[in-house]
């Protein structure tokens, strides 16, 4: 959630950790803050808002060869210079930077106050830095020892002294942090954006793991002192990834970047020869997989929406039955395991706090739970028993869209692969493979009707309310069409299945309420098209996505976006364009800061 860079080394530090947070803004921008290491003490600069606003308050000659820089999204304490990290020792010569939640701070808090020490900000996260301080005597590494112990709840710290320049010492629990390895210089940060401006070699830090780097290396233990012995690995994603590249928003890259990050998730996964996929790291036999008999899927937001249309593709192609689950709402329900069930988790960061604590309430009860993530190395993609990478690269746009596009062309490869095990014929396979394989082709067709969608979002922008609706395995994609736009636009939206709304919603409609109807041309396609006269007759404004050439809808709706024909099982892929592009179109309309929306943050590591 929150953001963090350490470095040390022979570059001027302030540069290099201000470049970083620029990268990390992503993960929270309403505060953030530097304490670098000059002349001997420690300089510490925060401000309330975006990176530029604390660039501004840097002096141009501030030098320094070591620091740390955190980018802020609030939990505790409103949003301020003060509640900004990193936050300081009584003496002013210990910085600590915070990601997570302590969970027992108001007790810690009490506790070093009574000890005479003296607190600023409102934060669980100042106590960490009191309470290294209460063990600090010349040595910082073994203060963060004594005093992690005491912590209860979640943290990836990074902490420097002005006794011991040049030495960043960084713990985990709960919350990511990575080491850069560079020439004569190391790096920590919460994810591999914010350094590989710098270098391509890390090292992911595992829960209960303390590293101290220095320019020329770095040592790993754990808290109970004990050596433990690193591998270094390389980095894949490539710097132009996380560069908007000549977009204006990395929303409309992302977007557009969708026929290639399709392609790039079924690529080496096909087997034409025998009409199926090979998914190399679900670590399962082929007995292991024809023995399911149920799957469960967790997963959160847009990643749960792609995984109720996984779940709706397992039922079809395979026919096993499968559900996809609020991740959140798995952990507390006490989840009960059946024999031969598979679970999936679903998530683009692999660090999502509900997802990850589902995961492992679930493997502590003896599931099996396969991965579905788009970050290497994440928390999630590390602590599962196998899984697919969907390899979309960098998702930086704080609102998902590439993200679930490969998600789900995951469902459909492994949909393909149960189900050749089972009932669907070499033709049918064949068949299905070809479906897929056009969908980037088609995408590509949709992506060029985009100026059309803009007008569109131009029409609609004003309104206040707006119901999206769809049936089958396009509901979920109505779903994540309500989110897209009220997360990016703050229009208030609603999906339901279209069959629903005369049961409740339709007593929303009138002329200020438009709807959004997803219309393939499938079985349902009559009943949604009775439920469109039915808003019509109460006098809503609609728009339809269909499919080319329906001249029908064309008569009865408002607005129409035509997609081009595939089978009926795979219209998610073009279906979802439609309405990223309309969120997307909306929000710029509404002049709302696209990438950064108000109150959030990508990758949610708080509960
Ligand atoms: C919406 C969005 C969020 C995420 C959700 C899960 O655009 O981005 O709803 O989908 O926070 O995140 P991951 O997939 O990282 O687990």
């Amino acid at each position: 959630m929150c953001g963090i860079i350490g470095y040390c080394g022979p570059k001027n530090a302030t540069k290099v950790i201000v470049q970083g947070l620029r990268r990390l803004e992503y993960r929270g921008y309403d505060s953030a803050g530097i304490a670098v290491g000059s002349n001997g003490s420690l300089k510490v600069i925060k401000s309330k808002g975006k990176i530029k606003d604390l660039h501004n308050k840097i002096p141009e000659d501030l030098e320094s060869t070591y620091g740390i820089g955190h980018t802020r999204w609030a939990t505790h304490g409103v949003v301020n210079d003060i509640n900004a990290h990193p936050h300081v020792d009584c003496t002013g010569d210990l910085a600590v930077v915070h990601n997570g939640i302590i969970e027992n701070f108001e007790s810690l808090k009490n506790m070093l106050k009574a000890e005479g020490h003296t607190f600023h900000s409102e934060t669980d996260s100042e106590v960490i830095v009191h309470l290294i301080e209460k063990y600090f005597k010349d040595d910082l590494e073994k203060a963060v020892k004594e005093a992690l112990p005491l912590l209860k709840g979640t943290f990836g710290i990074v902490c420097v002294h002005a006794k011991e320049p040049g030495t960043i010492v960084g713990a985990r629990n709960g919350s990511p942090l990575v080491m850069g390895i560079g020439l004569d210089e190391m790096f920590l940060a919460s994810d591999v954006t914010a350094i590989i401006a710098h270098t391509k070699q890390a090292v992911y830090l595992e829960d209960g793991e303390i590293v101290v780097i220095k320019p020329d290396g770095f040592v790993t233990t754990d808290i109970d002192d004990r050596q433990v012995t690193k591998e270094i690995e390389q980095i894949t994603w490539e710097l132009q990834e996380i560069e908007k590249n000549g977009h204006p928003f990395f929303m409309e890259k992302e977007i557009i970047e969708q026929p290639e990050s399709i392609r790039r998730a079924i690529s080496g996964r096909i087997d034409k020869d025998q009409a199926t996929a090979h998914l190399g790291g679900l670590n399962l036999s082929t007995k292991d997989l024809t023995n399911i008999e149920r799957v469960k899927i967790i997963a959160a937001g847009t990643s749960y929406y792609a995984s109720m249309v996984g779940a709706y593709l397992l039922e079809a192609i395979p026919r096993i039955p499968a559900i996809a689950e609020l991740a959140s709402e798995v952990r507390y329900r006490n989840p009960i395991i059946e024999k031969n069930t598979l679970y999936f988790a679903v998530t683009q960061s692999g660090e999502t706090v509900d997802t990850l604590y589902a995961m492992k309430e679930l493997k502590r009860k003896g599931a099996t739970v396969l991965g579905i993530c788009n970050v290497v190395g994440s928390s999630i993609a590390r602590d599962s028993d196998g899984g697919v990478y969907i390899h979309s690269g960098p998702e930086i746009a704080v609102a998902s869209t590439k993200a679930f596009t490969s998600q789900i062309s995951v469902f459909y490869l492994f949909s393909l692969l149960l189900a050749r095990m089972r009932d669907l014929s070499f033709s049918e396979g064949e068949k299905f493979i070809q479906d897929l394989q056009s969908i980037p082709f088609k995408v590509e067709k949709i992506l060029d009707m985009r100026l059309k969608i803009k007008e569109m979002a131009k029409k609609y922008a004003h309104c206040s309310d707006f119901l999206f609706l769809g049936r089958g395995v396009n509901y979920p994609v109505a779903l994540e069409g309500a989110l897209k736009l009220k997360e990016i636009s703050y229009i208030h939206a609603e999906g339901y299945s279209s069959a629903e709304i005369k049961h409740g919603p339709i007593a929303l409609i009138n002329e200020d309420t438009p709807s959004l109807f997803l219309v393939p041309d499938d079985d349902l396609r009559g009943k949604i098209i009775s439920n469109i006269k039915e808003v019509k007759a109460r006098k809503g404004k609609v728009i339809a996505i269909c499919v080319e050439g329906d001249e029908e809808i064309k008569d009865i709706v408002d607005d129409i976006v035509e997609i081009p024909k595939t089978t009926e099982l795979f219209y998610p892929f073009l279906m979802v364009i439609p309405l990223q592009l309309f969120a997307y179109y909306c929000a710029l309309e509404l002049g709302r800061d696209v990438d950064q929306p108000r109150n959030l943050a990508k990758s949610v590591t708080v509960e």
